[in-house]
């Protein structure tokens, strides 16, 4: 695990100074249609009106590089508004790749290159001029390993709202984040003790809580129970249900029964021999029922029947 996957969601500023509230942007206009607005319509002066769902990452044609190891071919996929997408896959089909991809995590992977293009509300996410501060303020992350700061309950919440300059309510926003991840009422008394003390599965609710304490758009979950026993499992697919809607969420698990339990729609990635070498690759993607009920790729069925490999 990286330095990376140990602070990012602590970095919302940069050199270690506060980000004065306003000053971060992706690009300089503001993005439209990301937090609280209406789906987009699709022919609404038709008869027939028909609601498309706004997709809120679009990857075309998406190559990743790690120096000259390619890890990903030809990934092209739509995330939609609001909805749970799962990522499945066999070990190093480059699902935490694309995970990462999606908020410029790897950016500070050494030979890291990317081609293709990630849209994220439109806006090419690795284009010029673009904020990555914005776009992880934006795109939060929770790692399978939870990463608590050596600090307080309510610090480790309030810590990205100060560096954000979100000081004004901060104990209702804490309150309400610790809502939010479904562990308010276990530690309401306790908001002055140290995050460590806390169980692994309640730290996986507080990094969840950190992550939606700054209000983003999108949720990346790289495997966010697979340290857990199944009682704290279940308190975590429970709270991903109660976050749907609110907010985008994509999530990579190697739990058949969890993706089919919370995804609207699954992405199957695998690898493919391409030259000499495998390559991870999206072989498959649908809605949930569709990938594990009738899948139409064989590899695809293979995998999801236990018949891989
Ligand atoms: N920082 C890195 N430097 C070099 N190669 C990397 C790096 N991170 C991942 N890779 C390689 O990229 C490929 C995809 O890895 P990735 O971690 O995305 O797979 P994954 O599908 O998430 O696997 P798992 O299910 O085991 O977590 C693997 O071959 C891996 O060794
Ligand atoms: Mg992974």
């Amino acid at each position: 695990m990286s330095i990376d996957d140990q602070t990012f969601d602590a970095q919302p500023s940069t050199n270690g100074r506060p980000l004065a509230p306003g000053r971060v942007r992706i690009r300089t206009e503001p993005l439209p249609g990301v937090i609280g607005a209406p789906a987009a319509t699709e022919s609404a002066t038709e008869s027939h009106v028909h609601v498309a769902p706004e997709s809120v990452f679009e990857a075309d044609g998406v190559g990743i590089f790690y120096g000259k190891k390619q890890a990903l071919i030809d990934v092209s996929m739509r995330v939609r508004r609001g909805q749970v997408t799962a990522l499945i896959g066999p070990s190093g089909c480059g699902k935490t790749t694309f995970l990462r991809s999606l908020n410029r995590m790897n950016d500070s992977v050494s030979g890291f290159r990317i081609e293709g293009q990630i849209r994220y509300h439109g806006h090419d996410i690795y284009g010029t001029g673009v904020d990555t501060v914005e776009v992880r303020r934006r795109i939060g992350m929770v790692f399978q390993k939870p990463n608590p700061f050596p600090k307080s309950i309510f610090d480790n919440i309030a810590w990205a709202p100060r560096n954000l300059g979100m000081r004004s309510g901060l104990k209702e926003r804490v309150e309400k984040a610790l809502r939010g991840a479904a562990l308010w009422d276990e530690v309401k008394d306790r908001l002055k003790d140290s995050a460590m003390g806390l169980s692994g599965g309640q730290q996986q609710r507080l990094c969840i809580a950190r992550a939606i304490a700054i209000e983003p758009d999108v949720l990346l979950l790289d495997e966010p129970a697979s340290a857990l026993d199944p009682i704290a499992t279940g308190a975590i697919e429970d709270l991903i249900h109660s976050l749907k809607g609110r907010f985008t969420i994509v999530i990579v698990t190697h739990n058949m029964q969890q993706a089919a339990r919370v995804a609207d729609r699954t992405a199957f990635f695998s690898l493919e021999t391409r030259g000499e070498k495998p390559i991870g690759t999206l072989i498959e993607f649908d809605e949930t029922e569709k990938i594990f009920g009738a899948p139409r790729d064989p590899r695809t069925r293979d995998y999801v029947t236990g018949r891989f490999g």
